[in-house]
Parts: structure tokens; C-alpha cells; sequence
């Protein structure tokens, strides 16, 4: 179908004229944009528009949830066991979702670069490195990390591993896969323009990351090598225990095909999605924003939540699965804002109502069939870098970090100063067994701040 048949029978041919009276090159490069929509997404895009936001959460339940990943407790065990042997077998990838803008956290870059770290300044990524590199020394493994970057940070991203000699880990190991966009439209679901020659769009969402992996080659990829597990996380959350064996494990025992993390919510309304199992005995998140306050403060006779597994954004994924998933019509999720776009003649773009369309990866939990839960120690897994200052932000983060030192030193024997931060240096221990195994070995540096080998 031509370009101009695909617009008209759609009543969207106006958006080609401001194109034409700014000249040839504009009207060629908006048509060269417009060739590369994708019509089936734009179609449910507009029939969302008309539908609005889906509303109500319907008849819902908890989701059984299995216990957290201790390691060396019984009912962990086959799991353990199972995990640490895909993991040897080298079955596994990790992905981290790093697309977003670190707008709320007022950082500018990849939100990834943020020097987290109280001692030695590492920063996220670094972090998350560190952590591969350690488990790759402990299984073995190849465990190729994919990172979903977005439009708007992924060049950085990838010049931020070069520079650093992706820390190690061989850049053949180390993946970028980029989200999409989807265009932006006003409430009556015509096209808005950034500029003459192109139409304002915003990422997709990180749902955008099957479709991402898909566009990167990378499942055939992985498959080539024996993968056929991927363990997921978001790069805002310094305490994930990338790869936990454990949790894979029981997502492989469970033959599940999508996994994820909770963790007790106790403040009803903590900024988390909420699993959950629906009317139709699929598992679901519905996104707080999305949650009735029936609901989230629904209280249980000893007081606790009753709906309290909040998801930390952790899954396992079963490779196939994740492919299936660049073809599944996610829901599209609205969001009503004021656009800087052009409007009528005026040569400069001002503020208009419009809508922007996101996907989101948890929504693909209702179609896997096996759908585990798994619970997290809060304190030992989930304290997320979101904002500047307050909850989930630099400070919480940095506090939480440092107990868990704290906590694993205690258990190691190590004796640490009274005061300050202290920290682990990247690398150098995968968990606290691994710390507590290492320390005949281990030394104490910046002036016993620096737990280091
Ligand atoms: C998210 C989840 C929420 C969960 C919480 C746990 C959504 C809508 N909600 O909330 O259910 O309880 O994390 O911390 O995600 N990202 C992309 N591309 C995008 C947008 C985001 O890659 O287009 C990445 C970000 O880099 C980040 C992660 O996704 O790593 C989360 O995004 P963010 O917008 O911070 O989600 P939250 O609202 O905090």
C-alpha cells in the first residue's frame, strides 16, 4: 500500500501539507518518517484512544508466592541446585532495561553512569558488571549481558562501556539493543510534528524491549550459543543479585515461561506494581497508578496487606517466550500530556494536548503459562534509585548498601570501622556465601572503608 493511500484512508493526509509548504527536503524527510511507521500499531493506538484506559482491576486474587532466595534453606534446595547448574551450562543471559531517562533522579546520562557507589564511586552499571563478571568466574559461563538502551541515551550508553573497556567483559559479551518509538498523537488521533520534516514520537516503553531484542538479532543469537533462559532486571536497583540461581531455579522446575520477583509491600501505597492473580487465573501487575485505594489498603485480619506482592521488575524469561512477545499485541498504555509540536501555520512548535503510547514488559505475564512468583528480601534484594531526595532515591539506596555490608561483613567475621559507608569492591564477591568464603583472603582499604582482595 502507497504511503498516501495508507493516510488517506485513515484521515490523515493534512499532516503532509505543513511538510510541503516548508520546502522539499522537510516533505522528503516526513515522508521517509512516514514510511517507516508500523500501521497495525498505529490502528491500536487510535482504537485505544477511542477506549480510553481500561478501568477496574475485576475479581482478583493474591498469587501463591514461594519463599525468598535464601540460599542453603530446604525448601530452596532443588531449586539451588537447578539454577546453579543452568548457570554452568551456560543456559543463561542476563538483560538489564536502561532506556528511560533519569529525569525524576535529575541526572544527566544514562541513568546507568550514576556513580552510586559511597566509597569507590562505581556506578551502576559498574555495579551490575561487577556481578556478571564474578558469576562468570564462579559457573564458567559465557552469560552475555543484553542492554536495552533508548532513542535518547543509547549512543552514550555505548560509548560509556567503550571508554571503560566494558569493564572487562569483552565486548562481544556485552549486547546494545535499542527501543522503538511510537509517535505521539493529539486526542483525536491525528499524527503531531516535532518539526516539518518529522513526527514527534517518545520511546515505547520497555515493553519496547522484546521487539528491541528481536530488531538486535539477538534471540537467534543467544539460541546459537545454548541459551534459553534470560534472568531481567532494570538498571535502578544497585541490591539485584544478578543471574540468582535460586530464582531461576524455580522458574525452571516450574517450567514457567515468565518469572518474577515481589517483594511485602507495607506502605499501601509504595510506588510498585502490584501481581496479582486475575478472574481468569492468569497472573497480572497492575500498575500503582492503576490501583484502587480499595484495593492497595485492603488489610487482612492480622493487619498485614492483603494485596502486597510488589513487583520489583525481576523476571526470567524463557528465550522463546521473549520472541513470541515481539509479536504479541501488548496493551497500550496512555498518557495524556502537554506536547511541544507544531500546531497549524505557526513556524515554531508550542505546548498542545496529546498522547503518548507506552508498552510495558510485565504485561506479558498474563500469557505465560506457568507464570512463577517468587518473594524478595527486601533488605537483601530491592532498594531502587527513582528520585533526587525521599523515598527510592541516592540516599535510600546508598542506606540500604550499606547495611547489607554491613550485615555480610558481620557474618564473614570482617570487623569494619563503627561509622560510615563501606563497601564491597566491584567484583569481588557475588553474594554473601561468596563473601563469607573469601574472607581468609580479603583486606580492608580506605581506611577500612573498601572491603577489597
Ligand atoms: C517500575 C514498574 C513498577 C515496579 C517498579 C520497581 C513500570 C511502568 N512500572 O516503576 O511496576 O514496581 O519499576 O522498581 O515500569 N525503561 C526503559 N524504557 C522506557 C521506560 C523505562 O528501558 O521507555 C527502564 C528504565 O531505565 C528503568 C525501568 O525501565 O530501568 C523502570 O522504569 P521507571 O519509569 O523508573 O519505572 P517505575 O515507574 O519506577
Amino acid at each position: 500500500m502507497s504511503l498516501r493511500t495508507a493516510l488517506e484512508e485513515r484521515g490523515m493526509d493534512g499532516v503532509l501539507s505543513v511538510a510541503r509548504q516548508a520546502g522539499p527536503a522537510a516533505e522528503a524527510a516526513l515522508k521517509a518518517d512516514l514510511e517507516s511507521v508500523d500501521w497495525t500499531m498505529l490502528d491500536r493506538q487510535r482504537r485505544a484512544l477511542e477506549k480510553g484506559e481500561p478501568k477496574g482491576a475485576g475479581k482478583i486474587q493474591p498469587p501463591e508466592v514461594k519463599p525468598a532466595s535464601t540460599s542453603g534453606a530446604p525448601e530452596n534446595a532443588a531449586a539451588e541446585e537447578a539454577g546453579w547448574a543452568a548457570l554452568r551450562k551456560g543456559r543463561v543471559a542476563i538483560a538489564t532495561v536502561a532506556g528511560g531517562q533519569a529525569s525524576r533522579l535529575g541526572f544527566q546520562g544514562p541513568k546507568g553512569a550514576y556513580p552510586l557507589g559511597s566509597v569507590g564511586g562505581s556506578s551502576l552499571f559498574q555495579m551490575m558488571a561487577g556481578q556478571i563478571a564474578r558469576l562468570r568466574a564462579l559457573t564458567g559461563a559465557a552469560l552475555p549481558w543484553i542492554i536495552q538502551t533508548g532513542p535518547g541515551n543509547h549512543e552514550e550508553t555505548v560509548e560509556y562501556f567503550a571508554r571503560r573497556s566494558f569493564y572487562g567483559l569483552g565486548s562481544r559479551t556485552v549486547h546494545f539493543a535499542c527501543q522503538g518509538t511510537l509517535p505521539a498523537l493529539t486526542p483525536e488521533g491525528q499524527f503531531l510534528l516535532a518539526s516539518p520534516g518529522a513526527l514527534f514520537r517518545n520511546p515505547d516503553g520497555h515493553g519496547g524491549f522484546y521487539r528491541a531484542l528481536r530488531e538486535a538479532h539477538l534471540p537467534e543469537k543467544l539460541r546459537a550459543q545454548g541459551i534459553d533462559t534470560v534472568f531481567y532486571c532494570q538498571v535502578d536497583n544497585p541490591l539485584v543479585r544478578m543471574g540468582d540461581p535460586i530464582f531461576l531455579g524455580h522458574h525452571l522446575l516450574e517450567k514457567a515461561r515468565m518469572s518474577v520477583k515481589v517483594v511485602a509491600k507495607e506502605d499501601p501505597h509504595e510506588k510498585v506494581g502490584l501481581i496479582v492473580r486475575r478472574e481468569d487465573g492468569r497472573l497480572g501487575c497492575i500498575e500503582y497508578s492503576d490501583l484502587p485505594d480499595e484495593l492497595s489498603e485492603a488489610r487482612e485480619a492480622d493487619g498485614t496487606l492483603t494485596y502486597r506482592a510488589g513487583n520489583i521488575a525481576l523476571h526470567a524469561f524463557d528465550l522463546r517466550f521473549l520472541e513470541e512477545m515481539a509479536e504479541a499485541a501488548l496493551p497500550l498504555h496512555q498518557a495524556r500530556k502537554d506536547i511541544l509540536a507544531l500546531k497549524g501555520s505557526s513556524p515554531e512548535p508550542v505546548k498542545q494536548a496529546g498522547v503518548k503510547f507506552e508498552t510495558f514488559v510485565f504485561d506479558a505475564l498474563p500469557l505465560a503459562d506457568g507464570a512463577m512468583v517468587q518473594l524478595a528480601e527486601r533488605a537483601e534484594e530491592f532498594a531502587p534509585v527513582k528520585n533526587a531526595s525521599g523515598n527510592d532515591s541516592v540516599a535510600t539506596s546508598r542506606e540500604a548498601l550499606n547495611a547489607r555490608t554491613r550485615r555480610w561483613a558481620k557474618e564473614a567475621g570482617l570487623a569494619l570501622p563503627e561509622h560510615g559507608a563501606v563497601e564491597i569492591q566491584s567484583g569481588l564477591c557475588y553474594d554473601k556465601g561468596d563473601l563469607i568464603a573469601q574472607a581468609p583472603g580479603l583486606r580492608l582499604a580506605a581506611g577500612g572503608h573498601l572491603i577489597t582482595g
